[in-house]
Formats: structure tokens, sequence, C-alpha cells
């Protein structure tokens, strides 16, 4: 990996751990979902979020649950519902999910999206911007993100999906969800990404450090008054 970045400027990193000694009382972990937003064959997505959610999971103030969309199909899309059956033995070939096991893992993304407190999506750049699928999947859901953080994990080449993630951002704004302002960016990873990069660690811990802020404080804001009733 040559660089991995938030957007703009750089401090010293304290641990939550380290955080959390001047904090009281401890709050229970904020659930987060992790939302890989690759679905194509041989696609790199999984590499960056296997490596990023291990760095997640290393964090006592976060339970961390993984939704691959390559595993999810939205109900509407062709070849699901009506046609599951035919569906099933060619996919089954093919070693992609069955219509069926999709749109069963489609219903379990989006409990996994309603318990969720706060979202980190894992992006490449395609074009410019995300990948199609993954506005298919956000576009599926209102309520499961409203009032809640997002934060972005990117690829791609020498911009590192940050268009990407722009666009992102002026979606989730209609979703009524609030964007993180740090990005964990990663440009040209194909042969260089090193999972035990300490600037990529870094980066990582200092956006989960903005998102669990917002998680907290709108988990608790949520409590007091759903967001519904705005
Ligand atoms: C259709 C397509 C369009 C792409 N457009 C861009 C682009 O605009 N900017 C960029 O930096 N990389 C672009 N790339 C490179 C991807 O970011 C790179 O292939 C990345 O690994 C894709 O993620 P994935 O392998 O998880 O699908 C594009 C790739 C594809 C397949």
């Amino acid at each position: 990996m040559e660089r991995v970045a938030p957007t703009r400027g750089a401090r010293d990193h304290r641990s939550h751990a380290e955080m959390s000694e001047t904090a009281s009382p401890p709050q229970p972990p904020l659930r987060l979902a992790v939302i890989i937003g690759s679905t194509r064959r041989g696609r790199f997505g999984p590499t960056i979020a296997d490596w990023f959610t291990a760095v997640a999971r290393t964090r006592d103030d976060l339970e961390t649950e993984v939704i691959d969309l390559a595993d999810v199909q939205p109900p509407e899309a062709p070849g699901t519902a009506s046609s599951a059956a035919d569906a099933a033995p060619a996919a089954a070939a093919s070693g992609v999910p069955s219509a069926a096991e999709a749109i069963q893992a489609f219903a379990a993304a989006s409990e996994a999206l309603e318990r969720a407190d706060a979202f980190v999506i894992v992006t490449p750049e395609y074009n410019h911007s995300f990948p199609g699928g993954l506005k298919d999947f956000i576009d599926a859901h209102l309520r499961q993100w409203q009032a809640k953080p997002v934060a972005f994990v990117s690829y791609g080449g020498m911009s590192g999906g940050l268009r990407a993630v722009e666009h992102l951002r002026q979606v989730f704004a209609e979703l009524h969800a609030t964007t993180v302002r740090n990005v964990v960016s990663v440009h040209n990873p194909w042969t260089t990404f090193d999972a035990e990069c300490p600037d990529a660690r870094a980066a990582a811990h200092r956006m989960l450090d903005q998102l669990g802020w917002w998680g907290s404080a709108l988990r608790d804001a949520r409590a007091v008054r759903p967001y519904e009733e705005v």
C-alpha cells in the first residue's frame, strides 16, 4: 500500500481504551455493520474488508458484523422471487448464492441494518462513483439508515475511491444519516496492500473513534426521542 490517509490532517491516535480511562459510565458496545459494496467476480473488496473488520474487532467499544452484498439480492431484482427454483441449480454450479439464498440473505441483511447503531461502507470506485449494486441495496432501505452515522473505507486508483465516497455522502444525507469526516482511503492496493501497515491501522482507528462518537450520541438521542417523531 502506498498511501492510506484520512482526507486531511494527522494527529496522534489514542486508543478507545486510553480515552475511556477518563470517561464514565461505560456504555454498551455499539453495533457496527460493515457493508462490502463490490460484488464483481474476482473483486478485491474482501481483502480490504477483512483487514478492516479485523481492526474493528480489536476494539471493545464495537460489536462488528459484516454484510457482503455478493450474498444479497433485493427481492425485486430480476431472476429472484418466482424464478428462484429455476435459478438455483445454475447458481449452485457457479458458486454464486442461489436466488432463494440471496433473498434470505437480503432479509437477514435488512435485520442487521435495523439493529446496527453505525455503518462502515467498504467501497471501490467505478467510473468516478460507487457500485450500482450498492446503490440498489441502499435504496431498498430507509428507516434503517435514519439518525445513524456512516463511515467509509474506499479503494481505487490514484483517487483511492474518494470520488465514490463523495457521491455516497450525498445519498446518505437524503436518507437522514450523517457521514463521518475521516475516510480510510487506499489507492492502487492491488499488488501492494499491506495488512500490517501501522498507518492504515491508525487511520482506521481514528475514523472509528469519530464513528463511535456519533454512534453513541445518536443512539442516546434516538432513545430519548425516536427519529420518526421528528
Ligand atoms: C467498471 C470499472 C470502473 C472503474 N472505474 C474506476 C475509476 O473511475 N476510478 C478508479 O480509481 N478506479 C476505477 N476502477 C478500478 C477499481 O477501483 C478497481 O478495479 C477495484 O479493485 C474495484 O473493486 P473490486 O475489485 O472490489 O470490484 C474501475 C473498475 C471497474 C471494474
